[in-house]
């Protein structure tokens, strides 16, 4: 194994304190387990629906089950106060940790078996009890964020305030390895958004997503954190903005919008809902949701500048 690749592990306690050190190799552990597992589907039965509606409304895959099971036992550690899963109607209290974990288990349901999928996490400080005394959380709050995309290479995109990361998993021996340290949001090349949605965009929008995207190509997976993995490494802008049928937008605060703004200010890059940072916006509910729009900094911005326009 060439020395140039540190392991995730020497990364990690370089910038984190030993707790949230503890929660990200959490997150990666299952992470793994997660890949050998949707490697494996078809041939195990894992395809397919359960049958049962979660707390969002939408079918509940089998692999959402059972990922949902691993990141929940992954992460419950002694730091941890609370745990906030997409496939979990509650919070789930863990301890009297200073930690609130928030995570999509598996992004991307309608890729499965098909097509790269995700998870994503966010770690958020002296969150837990806010929404029952009334108040609410915004995604400052957060100390680290982190990505998984089951593709190839299986990788795994780690964010401390200032430095996001990248790591490709290793088959061989297990390990996780540092192969994009510091990564910085280029320029846009690609924008990623649903371009069937359209007729569902107000005009603002219309007119916004054309501003930001004119001269991209364009690139959707269907999977939020693969198309964000892309404007991380090949420079882009990925859009979903609020629309007819989601006028609140469909993409969740705590466990998608806020950890990839996260990432992507970290990495030099923007996160706007249209009129602000998506990291200033207030959270008072579990499964808030709100549009996003996200990556090259520049494109970010021509987004903002026509979304405001008064019509
Ligand atoms: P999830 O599978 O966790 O519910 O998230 C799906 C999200 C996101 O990953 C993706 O970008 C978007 O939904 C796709 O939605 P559309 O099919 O409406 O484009
Ligand atoms: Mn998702
Ligand atoms: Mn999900």
């Amino acid at each position: 194994m060439p020395e140039s690749y540190p392991e995730l592990a020497s990364v990690l306690s370089e910038q984190f304190p030993a707790p949230v050190c503890a929660i990200l190799q959490g997150f990666a552990g299952a992470s793994a387990s997660l890949r050998d597992l949707l490697a494996v589907a078809p041939l195990r039965d894992l395809l397919g629906s359960t049958g049962e509606i979660n707390v969002q409304d939408e079918a509940t895959a089998k692999l959402d089950d059972r990922a949902n099971e691993m990141f929940r036992e992954a992460l419950r550690l002694p730091d941890v106060a609370r745990l906030i899963s997409e496939e979990e109607p509650d919070p789930i209290e863990v301890g009297a940790g200073t930690y609130t974990c928030c995570f999509d288990p598996l992004d991307g349901s309608s890729n499965i078996g098909v097509a790269p999928v995700g998870s994503v996490l966010g770690v958020y400080t002296d969150a837990h009890g806010a929404f029952e005394a009334g108040y609410s959380i915004t995604g400052r709050q957060l100390v680290a964020a982190a990505f998984t995309v089951y593709g190839l290479p299986t990788m795994l995109i780690v964010a401390s305030p200032d430095r996001v990361d990248g790591f490709a998993f290793d088959p061989e021996d297990r390990t996780w390895r540092l192969v994009s340290p510091k990564i910085r949001a280029p320029q846009a090349q690609y924008a990623s958004i649903n371009w069937m949605y359209r007729d569902r965009w107000p005009a603002r929008v219309l007119r916004a997503v054309d501003h930001a995207s004119t001269g991209l190509r364009g690139r959707y997976s269907g999977s939020m954190v693969e198309d964000v993995l892309r404007v991380l490494m090949s420079g882009g802008v990925f859009l979903y903005p609020e629309d007819e049928t989601s006028p609140d937008g469909k993409l969740r605060m705590l466990y998608e919008i806020c950890p990839i703004g996260f990432i992507m200010e970290a990495a030099g890059g923007a996160a706007m809902d249209g009129t602000r940072s998506v990291l200033d916006v207030p959270i008072t509910t579990p499964h808030q949701r709100g549009p996003l729009i996200t990556g090259d900094g520049e494109a970010v911005r021509r987004y903002h500048q026509a979304y405001i326009v008064v019509d």
